[in-house]
Order: structure tokens, then C-alpha cells, then sequence
């Protein structure tokens, strides 16, 4: 988990953040132990922006991951940066709820993704 902390930490330092100024980084591990990492990517309409888990999810799925093992957020501040409710909604596409998400700070905290996002809507929910 210290590799993949690491690992977020420098991704955060890409950010392109002309308007929050606030930088996160993440770092995805897949199951057979590949890292890809993520930085926010800001954009003059705020809705466009990309989050650093997306990114780094995004990154992992287009180069042919489906099965991942850890996730690790960062901010310039480490001042106790956690996924937003969006990009804990795409980690449930393809992680179950025993997922780790460690997240940094002055004391770094991990999380199960269940516990971040309990009853989250899934594929199940659609096939009614
Ligand atoms: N941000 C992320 O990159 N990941 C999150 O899950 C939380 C928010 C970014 C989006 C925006 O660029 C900045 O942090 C402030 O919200
Ligand atoms: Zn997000």
C-alpha cells in the first residue's frame, strides 16, 4: 500500500488545476499487479472536469483491465482527500465492496469501498 500511496502522490503533481488550484492524484493496482495512475484534469466548464480516479480507472480499462485490487487517492495537501461520490460509483462498476481504498493525510486511512458507498445501484438493478 506504501507503493501505491507513493504512487498517487507523484500523480498528483500533473494536475491541471487553473481553477481549484486543488491537486488529487490517484493510483489504481490491477489484480495482476500493473500500476495506473491519475491526475485531475480542470476545464473552463467545470463539468467537463476529469477527476483523478476516472482517469486513472479510465486509463486501466482502456488498456484492457477489468479486475483491480487497490486504489490509492492523494492531495497536495494531504489534507485528507477522498473520492467523490461520482468516482466511487465508477469503482463499483468493476470493484466489489471489499475494496481498499486508502486515502492520504497526516495519518493515511483505509477504507472498504462498501463502506464508502453501501447500496450502491448495480448491473442487478437493471435487469428487472
Ligand atoms: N477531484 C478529484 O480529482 N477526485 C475526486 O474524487 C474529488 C475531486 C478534483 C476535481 C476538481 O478538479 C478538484 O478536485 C476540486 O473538486
Ligand atoms: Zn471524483
Amino acid at each position: 500500500m506504501q507503493e501505491l500511496l507513493a504512487a498517487a502522490r507523484e500523480a498528483h503533481e500533473a494536475a491541471y488545476i487553473p481553477y481549484s488550484e486543488y491537486a488529487v492524484g490517484a493510483a489504481l493496482r490491477t489484480a495482476d499487479g500493473a500500476v495506473y495512475t491519475g491526475c485531475n484534469v480542470e476545464n473552463a466548464n467545470y463539468s467537463n472536469s476529469l477527476h483523478a480516479e476516472e482517469v486513472a480507472l479510465g486509463s486501466a480499462v482502456a488498456d484492457g483491465h477489468r479486475s483491480f485490487e487497490a486504489l490509492a487517492v492523494s492531495s497536495a495537501a494531504r489534507d485528507g482527500v477522498t473520492p467523490c461520490g461520482m468516482c466511487r460509483q465508477s469503482l463499483s462498476e468493476f470493484c466489489g465492496e471489499e475494496f481498499p481504498v486508502v486515502c492520504d493525510g497526516e495519518e493515511p486511512t483505509t477504507h472498504r469501498l462498501g463502506e464508502l458507498l453501501p447500496d450502491t445501484i448495480t448491473r442487478e438493478h437493471l435487469d428487472a
